[in-house]
């Protein structure tokens, strides 16, 4: 089967279709409200740190999984998987038992959801992950597409002039009023899915490849030109400082946690993405690299990100805001009140770069579960493109229809209630908090255990150094000194402190326990008041 699989033309392709998987919403709209709030440049070293104990390892661990078994994430965790794993039926257990004793309790809705997880997991091991990995992958791609199809709409809003207003009270009544217009916000959605469908219609080559080389490029232009553009305005320094200087007493143990949390979203791990693309590459390729690349990539677009947007909304004086509320209240009327007109030129030009940044990571969920579909249920791509996008669509819709309230679900807010007892403020926080502080960390933390415990990291290792040995076995210490190309640096049976090896007890030891601590706190079981 793998001889018929599409792969990348190369390493370029590759690093720019991962990187435009991992530069997207969570980029441009969360990381640089985070990195202000949390003591800015103490927290852009603290993330520098969480992504290298947990979001390099990690990916590392699912690039390679992809690669070893050319296979989507069910696929993946099926063929590296043993016959018998005495953990996977002992986590099946413990969940039956729990399932069992919240049953006693009334909790029927949690119960159910652990009966069957706890049976998945004795009867098929650690596929489960690879399962829920798919599902991840639509629950967010659900949700996502919402706000995909927001920032259409506020592209065709800054070009047909309806973006004028100079108040952030104005811009948050116009953003209510298109929220409210349940017609239209379907219609946007629909359309950023179609556009994603069209893509992935193309294949991994054509399709994927192709558009994440136009696009990811484009989307770096529009950055530089949106950072000079805010640079350059009087008072814009604020801006910079907010985000970057570095203030200690703003860093908090929580910040670290928070920094932990956002390492997933944003480099799209846990959701099956990065098996799915590695398993797209070809084993002459330095997997080590691309992912090093990856995690630069993203993290430079993320702080690039923040510089184009707040230096004009301090210059213009304007107040921070996190999440939807900077990129869709404020923005447009910080643009407008920038001397010289043109407002509309680089709102128009911020959402399409938004719009881009949210297109190349939604292909990337979609083509997860088209993966599965493909590879397990044997369909052919434009049956797995369309029904998965349909599908897709049509959960997203709830997202859609219900943002902040419950008006028009009250039957299922109803049921959610009833069967769980979580409150919450409408579909589209059900979906994101089920798979943000859920399904997203569980995910990784299963990766990291399976790679370092379950399937091991003699063979992971073995498997990256097709194309990386330069990099995988190269004494540590000899690579920081300039002597990686020495021989007597290189071949001695003596180096144990390589890269490869450091990287073994990162996902056996430090990531599984960084993962837990990050969980534990998304959950609210670990508090700091
Ligand atoms: N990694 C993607 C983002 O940051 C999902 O938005």
């Amino acid at each position: 089967m793998s001889e018929m699989r599409e792969h990348w033309s190369g390493s370029l392709g590759f690093v720019l279709a991962a990187a435009g998987s991992a530069v997207g919403l969570g980029n441009i709209w969360k990381f640089p409200y985070i990195a202000g709030e949390n003591g800015g440049g103490a927290f852009v070293a603290v993330y520098l740190i969480c992504i290298a104990i947990i979001g390099f390892p990690i990916m590392l661990c699912e690039i390679t999984m992809g690669r070893r078994t050319q296979k989507n994430p069910v696929g993946a965790f099926k063929a590296l998987s043993p016959r018998k794993s005495h953990l996977a039926n002992f986590i099946g257990f413990c969940m039956l038992f729990t399932a069992i004793a919240l049953l006693f309790f009334q909790h029927y809705g949690y119960a159910v959801v652990l009966l069957i997880l706890g049976s998945l997991v004795i009867r098929y091991g650690w596929t489960v992950v690879g399962i829920v990995g798919v599902f991840t992958g639509v629950i967010i791609l659900s949700y996502y597409s919402v706000v995909g199809g927001w920032t259409l709409g506020y592209i065709i809003k800054s070009f047909s002039g309806e973006l004028t207003y100079v108040k952030e009270s104005a811009a948050s009544a116009s953003f209510d009023a298109f929220k409210n217009n349940i017609g239209w916000v379907i219609t946007m959605q629909l359309g950023f899915i179609f556009l994603c469908a069209l893509i992935l219609l193309k294949g991994v080559r054509d399709g994927i490849e192709k558009w994440s080389k136009i696009l990811m490029p484009l989307l770096f232009f529009l950055l530089i030109v949106l950072i000079l553009r805010g640079l350059t305005l009087p008072g814009a320094t604020k801006g910079v400082n907010f985000m970057l200087s570095p203030k200690m007493s703003n860093l908090s143990a929580e910040s670290i946690l928070i920094a932990l949390g956002h390492a997933f979203f944003t480099l799209s791990l846990g959701m099956g993405t990065m098996i799915t693309y590695g398993s797209y590459i070809s084993r002459e390729q330095n997997i080590f690299m691309s992912t090093l690349s990856i995690v630069v990539l993203d993290t430079v677009m993320a702080i690039c990100a923040g510089l184009a947007i707040f230096p004009s909304v301090f210059a213009m004086g304007f107040k921070e805001a996190a999440g939807p509320g900077l990129v869709f209240n404020v923005l447009p009327a910080v643009f407008n009140s920038i001397p010289g007109g043109l407002g509309w030129l680089w709102a128009g030009l911020f959402f399409i770069l938004l719009a881009i940044a949210a297109l190349t990571s939604g292909i990337s969920m979609l083509e997860v579960v088209i993966a599965f579909f493909v590879d397990e249920v044997k369909w052919s791509r434009k049956k797995a493109v369309i029904i998965t996008a349909s599908a897709t669509a049509a959960l997203g819709v709830l997202s859609a229809i219900s943002i902040s309230s419950w008006n028009r679900l009250e039957w299922l807010h109803i049921a959610l209630v009833k069967t769980f007892g979580v409150e919450s403020t409408g579909f589209f926080e059900v979906m994101d908090k089920l798979s943000s502080n859920w399904l997203l960390p569980l995910g990784g933390l299963s990766i990291a255990i399976f790679v370092g415990w379950i399937w091991g990291t003699k063979k992971a290792v073995e498997e990256i150094r097709h194309g990386s040995h330069n990099f995988a076995d190269v004494h540590l210490i000899s690579l920081l000194a300039g002597l990686k190309d020495d021989p007597s640096h290189n071949n001695s049976k003596y180096h144990v402190l390589t890269l490869a090896s450091m990287w073994g007890i990162f996902i056996r030891f430090i990531t599984p326990v960084a993962v837990m601590a990050a969980f534990l706190y998304e959950i609210g079981w670990l508090t700091f008041k």
